[in-house]
């Protein structure tokens, strides 16, 4: 079932009816001030860090959900109604929500009056505008009361939620003609402060909660508006608000457009107050000034669509599959750009006070916008590397304001070293730029400790060198990848943190995870020391993949497939010779997409397992069977019912890792096969099944020993948008940026047809024609470049030729 439709040309997905099977969100801001919106106007707004500089307030775990927002009601005759249904739920005539990229829209109508309200954050300043226009569609005139709300929230998110005993004596506005300043701890250390303002003069206000809603009214019947309109109140101390009241009167045919701010401003500290205890408004004034008129408003708004549209040609591709267009060229960037902008911090699942970013996380995100947005990429690798111990571990989080490692988790995440390399990687083969191996970079973000970036990477490298357990393969320390397969934590305390709960990181556990990764970007390490004319240390960089290559396949094979891991005991985790847990997805695509066992055959056969044990009609679980009872030797992944998160759910951001071993070994058909089977366009008419956004990718859907099989969870910031992102554009499609330039390497389904690629690259424009006139699944037989035939399958750089027409031939 859908509720909805995609709208390919406009770039949005059209939801048309509220009651969606869970709130279907989408993300406002590029870069300082953030929205999440909802399709019935929930959500929230923050500048910079949803934890600290939280503007408005939201409650997760709320009755019904979704249930606090940007609202607007409207009061015609003795109906109440909002443009987005919430929170009145005032049955609508008409209802519709589109949300497009970097805006959302809704268009409703009740009884001949139409409202139209669009939301979206401007490029270059640091609010939210709601252009919300009303028409009277009816043969009579009508009047009618328009009523704005927004609640505050006061700054720090967590605190907000807790510390009642202060907070609730600390809300302090200002009210100045049509806008209201919300000034919390202005007085002592803060300063800045949140305004919301319409363009219009009001003919009421209210800004505290208790007197526009009511102490015991619920927000869909809000006090002030049962009894005839707002009341003028001054918030000190409780719930500070802002509401509008707006009467209007429209002809027939007549429209009226109203322009609502929310924005964010800060004073130098010796300019904090205009008087006495008077907040200095020059910013917020000057903010204001450009969206008085909807000219103002307009105009910003087609900046940003000019900007979005922009960015998106970075990558655009016309094929025969409309769905696989409509991913690539709208939303899969879209859903990257999101998770560059958020990493893990806010959304309908991330509640902006928990997780900071993620190191790993960090560095395979940034695969997924790496074409989109390169110097921002630059800039994130430094972020990242500054955080990295001198001995080559890494903070597994840091704080996106400070860019500091947050020391409660710490390190030990024997993964992370080599994510660095991999991002590093991805940044230098799309952008040619190898000075970033140069770069002055701390550790541990002391300025004494700098030395080249490069340096780093050795140090990731010789990490994972220097930290092997028994077999030869890499010690997994508090966890790899899989941050809930805990094999040296032994937590059987509640409350204790799985991760970082037990006697040691081990000596003893190991990965063969990490030894695919080791694989997979030691070669990329060498190829780096190869470039700087480190010819030894490639080599012995070489030498030491060779050597991880062979212990995977002899102490890192079961027989038919990867083995997982070894645990703390030395006893075998993802085995057939396991009890639960017997196979495991993440060796099977890690591996393989490294290239190891594709000439012994074992990697044929580590696919075939992985089809046979682990392929639902869902999507690829994580695990099977997955665990009954919770196992101390493994940590979190068994606390977990079967079929969900890591226990055996369909962990989406490891999928396209199987499908892209699929390209390894030349099987477009099966490739395309896992990409389409969690692919949201795909899955749009099971919406009631899938529950999450049909328009991007969630984190996890239920597996096949869950209640709710196919159900979907945590949508949005996931490193899912990245890795499917990198599958098909680079190893389904075939457009694989490469550090001579671009590789040419398609593998898709034998019917899949001719397909152009227009793609941005080092500064030029690439269109790139691929045609498969004998319907072979890999591969290109010829190449020519401006018409000009050349060998292989890599297109060379022309200095100063800004316009690449290419031709392949499968
Ligand atoms: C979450 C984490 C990620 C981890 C994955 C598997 O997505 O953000 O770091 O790799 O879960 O546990
Ligand atoms: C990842 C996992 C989640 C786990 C968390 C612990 O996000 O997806 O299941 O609880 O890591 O850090």
């Amino acid at each position: 079932m859908k509720f909805g439709y995609f709208d390919d040309k406009a770039l949005e997905y059209v939801i048309t009816t509220p009651r969606t099977p869970l709130p279907w969100i989408n993300y406002l801001g590029c870069n300082d001030f953030f929205s999440i919106v909802s399709n019935t106007c929930g959500g929230y707004s923050f500048y910079k860090d949803a934890k600290m500089l939280r503007i408005t307030r939201y409650r997760y775990n709320s009755m019904p959900l979704d249930s606090n927002g940007k609202y607007y009601y409207i009061q015609d005759g003795d109906v109440t109604w909002n443009p987005g249904w919430q929170p009145t739920q005032t049955p609508l005539d008409f209802y519709e929500c589109r949300h497009g990229i970097g805006y959302s829209r809704f268009t409703a109508k009740k009884n001949g009056l139409k409202a139209d309200l669009l939301n979206f954050v401007p490029l270059h300043d640091t609010c939210e505008l709601n252009r919300l226009t009303l028409t009277n569609e009816s043969e009579a005139p009508k009047s009618f009361k328009v009523f704005s709300y927004v609640e505050f929230c006061l700054w720090n998110a967590l605190d907000d939620m807790t510390n009642f005993q202060r907070n609730l004596s600390t809300g302090e506005v200002e009210i100045d003609g049509a806008t209201i300043y919300h000034k919390t701890e202005y007085r002592e250390r803060r300063n800045h402060y949140a305004f919301f303002s319409v363009n219009a003069k009001p003919d009421g206000f209210d800004t505290s909660r208790d007197a526009f809603i009511g102490i015991y009214s619920p927000a869909s019947a809000p006090d002030a508006i049962r009894n005839g309109g707002c009341t003028g109140s001054v918030a000190s101390g409780w719930y500070p608000v802002a509401a509008h009241e707006l009467h209007v009167t429209l002809t027939p045919g007549e429209s009226k457009t109203f322009l609502f701010v929310l924005g964010y401003a800060e004073n130098p500290k010796d300019r904090k107050w205009e008087a006495p205890n008077v907040i200095n408004k020059a910013p917020a004034r000057r903010l204001l000034a450009k969206y008085q008129t909807t000219e103002g408003a307009d105009a910003a708004f087609a900046e940003l669509k000019a900007y979005w549209e922009n960015l998106l040609e970075g990558y655009h591709v016309e094929s025969r599959d409309e769905k696989v267009n409509r991913m690539v060229n709208i939303w899969n960037q879209y859903q990257c750009m999101v998770t560059f902008n958020m990493s893990r911090s806010a959304s309908y699942y991330e509640s902006g006070i928990g997780r900071g970013m993620g190191f790993r996380d960090s560095c395979q995100d940034l695969f997924g916008f790496v074409h989109l947005i390169p110097e921002k990429a630059r800039q994130r690798i430094i972020d990242i590397a500054s955080t990295q111990f001198e001995d080559g571990s890494a903070y597994h989080q840091y704080q996106p304001l400070t860019r500091r490692g947050n020391a409660d988790i710490g390190s030990g995440f024997n993964d992370d070293p080599l994510w660095l390399i991999a991002g590093t990687a991805a940044y230098i083969r799309e952008t040619g730029d190898f000075s970033i191996l140069d770069e002055s970079v701390p550790f541990d973000n002391d300025e004494a400790t700098c030395v080249p970036l490069f340096e780093h990477l050795t140090r990731s490298f010789e990490y994972t060198v220097a930290h092997k357990g028994p077999h030869g393969l890499p010690q997994i320390g508090r966890a790899d990848w899989n941050d809930c397969l805990n094999l040296n934590c032994f937590s059987d305390t509640p409350g204790e943190s799985f991760q970082t709960t037990g006697p040691s990181e081990g000596p003893i556990a190991e990965s063969v995870f990490i030894g695919g990764m080791f694989v997979r970007y030691g070669k990329d390490y060498a190829k780096l020391c190869a470039h700087r004319g480190l010819l030894d240390k490639a080599k012995a960089a070489m030498t030491e993949v060779q050597k991880m290559e062979q212990t995977v396949l002899s102490a890192g094979w079961d027989g038919e497939w990867f083995l997982r891991a070894y645990d703390a005991k030395g006893q075998k985790v993802g085995s057939h010779e396991c009890e639960e847990g017997k196979i495991f997805i993440e060796p099977q695509g890690f591996c393989v997409l490294a290239g190891i066992g594709v000439k012994e055959g074992k990697a044929e056969k580590a696919l075939s397992s992985v089809e046979k044990h682990l392929d639902t009609k869902y999507g690829i679980r994580i695990l099977a069977p997955s665990y009954s009872h919770y196992y101390l030797n493994l940590g979190e992944i068994s606390s977990y019912p079967p079929g969900y998160k890591e226990n055996g759910g369909i962990f989406c951001h490891n999928n396209p890792w199987v499908s892209i071993a699929e390209t390894v070994l030349g099987h477009g058909t099966r490739a395309f096969d896992i990409y389409k089977k969690t692919c949201p366009a795909y899955i749009e008419d099971i919406s009631e099944i899938h529950c999450t956004e049909p328009y991007v990718y969630s984190q996890m859907v239920a597996g096949s020993d869950a209640k709710y099989f196919g159900q979907g969870k945590n949508s949005w910031l996931t490193g899912t948008a990245a890795w499917t992102f990198v599958n098909i554009s680079q190893h389904i499609l075939g457009i694989c940026p490469d550090y001579d330039g671009l590789r040419i390497d398609p593998c898709v389904p034998k019917g899949f047809g001719s397909y152009t690629v227009s793609r941005r690259f080092r500064g030029a424009m690439y269109r790139i024609h691929i045609s498969n006139p004998d319907h072979v699944e890999k591969g290109i037989r010829k190449l020519t470049v401006n018409g000009k035939e050349v060998s292989g399958n890599l297109i060379p750089i022309t200095e100063g030729v800004t316009k690449y027409e290419v031709e392949a031939v499968m």
